[in-house]
């Protein structure tokens, strides 16, 4: 049976037909507006102690812990598929885990070690260390407390004491994730006080109250132990203008470049920030959206390649640098094909 289907006046067109450039892989590429390269890629690891250790996290399938020595190799992998930086978290060990957070500013903490060890072996890799306090602290949270209440301003002068110390170990970025107020102009100026001047600060400027913080907390071992939750110092999910004030803060406070976390959930403001400031701005793809991507994938929903490509072309287009992100090996090795 012949198909008889009648053709209409399609003159309204004026010639106008966005599938004429879709047709091949060619014109495709030839019109495509967004990249994607090894370089816009941050990796973040996740650090035990020990030898030759690596611990699967249950809740990010294909994400492992690595000693120290593992993570040596990582950065080297890293570095060879053009990766510019990582970004190193503790799993600290429990017994380390106090009221005060003492062992954030021990020179030979787990993240120093790996610092010193990394840049040793694979100096062309960037390092970015995480200023908080919560893989220290017993009750999971960014800051000290008294009370229920985590301190703003003691909590500050401590960020400052770990941020020298990540310096000292060779650290090239600190990047304050704890949302105190002050802190970033605090670090400045500490760390130029202490002649580390070239040490740069990637702020997390708007980072959000997330639950898709989640599998994070169980990788770095703070979930079980966090008492209540983090909105007391991180950004209402409901509020972008806050989030613009908190990166004109920054921005206002020395930071170098900005972040915006979650991702996914929150294109809209890394496309604000760009918008609003003339700043490099970075996206970071949480634990919870890495988790959903990877999960889906492993239960047949979604093809986990291919979303993860979409997503980080996301990213791009929404006007990020550059993207922290869990698939940054996976992604690169794909790239560099
Ligand atoms: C804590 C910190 C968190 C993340 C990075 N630094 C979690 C939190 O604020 O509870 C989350 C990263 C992720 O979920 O992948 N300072």
């Amino acid at each position: 049976m012949t198909q008889s289907w009648a053709r209409h006046d399609m003159d309204f067109l004026g010639g106008r037909r966005l599938r004429r450039m879709r047709r091949t892989p060619w014109s495709r590429a030839l019109v495509r507006e967004t990249t994607l390269s090894p370089a816009d890629l941050i990796w973040p690891l996740f650090l035990i102690e020990g030898q030759n250790e690596r611990s699967g996290v249950r809740t990010m399938p294909g994400v492992e812990r690595l000693s120290v020595d593992l993570a040596v190799e990582a950065a080297r992998e890293a570095a060879r598929e053009g990766i510019p930086a990582l970004a190193l978290f503790p799993n600290t060990a429990a017994d380390l885990r106090t009221e005060g957070a003492e062992e954030a500013w021990n020179p030979d903490n787990l993240t120093n070690r790996a610092i010193r060890a990394i840049k040793d072996a694979v100096p062309e890799i960037g390092l970015i260390a995480d200023v908080a306090l919560d893989p220290y602290t017993s009750h999971g949270h960014d800051g000290v407390m008294a009370g229920d209440t985590v301190l703003n301003d003691e909590t500050v002068a401590l960020l400052c004491r770990q941020a020298l110390a990540q310096a000292e170990a060779g650290a090239d970025i600190v990047a304050p994730s704890d949302m105190m107020d002050g802190r970033v102009g605090a670090i400045r100026a500490a760390l130029d006080e202490a002649g580390h001047e070239h040490v740069a600060i990637m702020a997390y400027a708007a980072k959000f109250a997330s639950a898709f913080y989640g599998p994070f907390r169980e990788a770095v071992g703070s979930g079980a132990r966090l008492r209540g939750d983090k909105r007391t110092y991180q950004l209402d999910y409901a509020n972008a203008e806050e989030a613009l004030r908190e990166v004109e803060l920054d921005l206002a406070e020395g930071a170098d470049m900005v972040m915006v976390k979650p991702g996914m959930p929150y294109l809209d403001i890394v496309r604000q920030v760009r918008d609003s400031f003339n700043v490099p701005v970075f996206a970071y793809q949480v634990s919870g959206e890495y988790a959903m991507i990877a999960m889906a994938g492993e239960a047949g929903a979604i093809d986990r390649q291919a979303a993860m490509m979409e997503s980080l072309f996301a990213f791009k287009r929404a006007g990020a640098k550059g993207v922290l992100t869990y698939f940054a090996l996976e992604t690169a090795r794909i790239l560099n094909r």
